[in-house]
Formats: structure tokens, C-alpha cells, sequence
């Protein structure tokens, strides 16, 4: 019994050390992972003008739960890329529970990521990181591209801002590339 409770306690202490790790190992690659609010995805998908066939991509994707809900609403492809693998692996399997195939998720760095053939892009990052992929939002996105900001505006996007969403702690910006 003694020997079970030391175990319990080793397994907890790791399990909570690799918890804050990853959480530290977001937060110095760019943003800590905070997902977005549940309640809030409906508006913003809704304010995202998505259609059927669209690719989207969710620079720092989290759990994957912005990509999950708009799969289970559209015919669309997705990705969703985070550096930081738990968020990732929990992301797989909550696709995988709802039967999700058409959204994948990788463990990848945003500035390693190909922008090129999205339509539109979700982020809820900070605008420290923000700014510095700027030249990545600018140059790589294609015409007409949607770039949906959660929490953060994009200050170098000002001239393409087009909507603005009110959420349940944040708002989300809108941007149509031209
Ligand atoms: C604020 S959370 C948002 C999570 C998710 N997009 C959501 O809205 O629920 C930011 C996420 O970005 C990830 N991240 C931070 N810097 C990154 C980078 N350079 N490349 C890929 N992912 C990154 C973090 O690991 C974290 O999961």
C-alpha cells in the first residue's frame, strides 16, 4: 500500500513537470497555451465567411478545437501546427473520437510552415510573436486569404481589417488579404 502511494505520487509529479514544461516551451516559442473559449467559436466561425473546399490553417493550433468545430461544419481541409506535442497528441485524438479525417494536426514551428494555399489562417497568438512573422503573413499568403487574429490586432494588417467579433473574453480581428 505504502509502496502504491509512492508510485502515485511519482507518476503525478511527472505527469505535472512534463505539464509545465510544455506550458513553459509554448510560452518561449511565442504564445502560452491558452485555448480559445468554447462558447466563443460559433461567432467567430461565423464572421470567418468560410465555404465548402476551403484550406484552413491554425498557426499554433492547441487542442485543435477552432479546426474540430469548423470540420464538423464544413467541407474543408485543415492543419493545425504547434511546437508544442501534447496539445497536438490531445488534439489527434479529439479529431479522432468525433471522426474527424479531413484536418491534421503536426508539431511544427509556425515559421516552418507553408502558407501558400490557405484560404484562411486562425491565430491566437501574441503580438510580440506576431510581428515576427510578418514578412510570412505578407508575402507567402495568397490573394484574398482570410487571417482571423484571436485576443490580438495585427497592427502591420490595419489596412486589410474588415471585421471585428465580439467573443466571450476577447475579440477576434478579421483581415482579407488583396
Ligand atoms: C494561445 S494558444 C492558442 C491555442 C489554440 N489556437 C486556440 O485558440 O485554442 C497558442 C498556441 O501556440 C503555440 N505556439 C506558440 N509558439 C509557437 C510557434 N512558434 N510555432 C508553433 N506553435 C506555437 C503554443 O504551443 C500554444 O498551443
Amino acid at each position: 500500500m505504502y509502496l502504491f502511494f509512492i508510485l502515485a505520487e511519482l507518476v503525478f509529479l511527472i505527469g505535472a513537470s512534463l505539464y509545465l514544461i510544455s506550458l513553459s516551451y509554448s510560452w518561449l516559442s511565442g504564445a502560452p497555451y491558452v485555448a480559445t473559449k468554447r462558447k466563443s467559436l460559433a461567432k467567430i466561425i461565423e464572421h470567418a465567411h468560410i465555404q465548402d473546399g476551403q484550406n484552413i490553417i491554425e498557426l499554433g493550433s492547441g487542442d485543435g478545437r477552432f479546426l474540430q468545430a469548423v470540420a464538423k461544419k464544413y467541407s474543408i481541409t485543415g492543419l493545425g501546427v504547434d511546437v508544442n506535442p501534447l496539445p497536438i497528441f490531445k488534439a489527434r485524438f479529439l479529431a479522432r473520437i468525433q471522426k474527424i479525417s479531413t484536418i491534421k494536426f503536426k508539431i511544427q514551428n509556425i515559421k516552418d510552415t507553408d502558407l501558400s494555399n490557405a484560404d484562411l489562417i486562425y491565430a491566437y497568438l501574441l503580438p510580440k510573436f506576431i510581428k515576427t512573422i510578418e514578412s510570412q503573413l505578407l508575402k507567402q499568403t495568397k490573394k484574398g486569404v482570410m487571417i482571423a487574429s484571436h485576443a490580438f490586432k495585427i497592427d502591420y494588417l490595419e489596412k486589410y481589417l474588415v471585421d471585428t467579433v465580439k467573443g466571450e473574453t476577447f475579440k477576434t480581428y478579421f483581415y482579407k488579404m488583396s
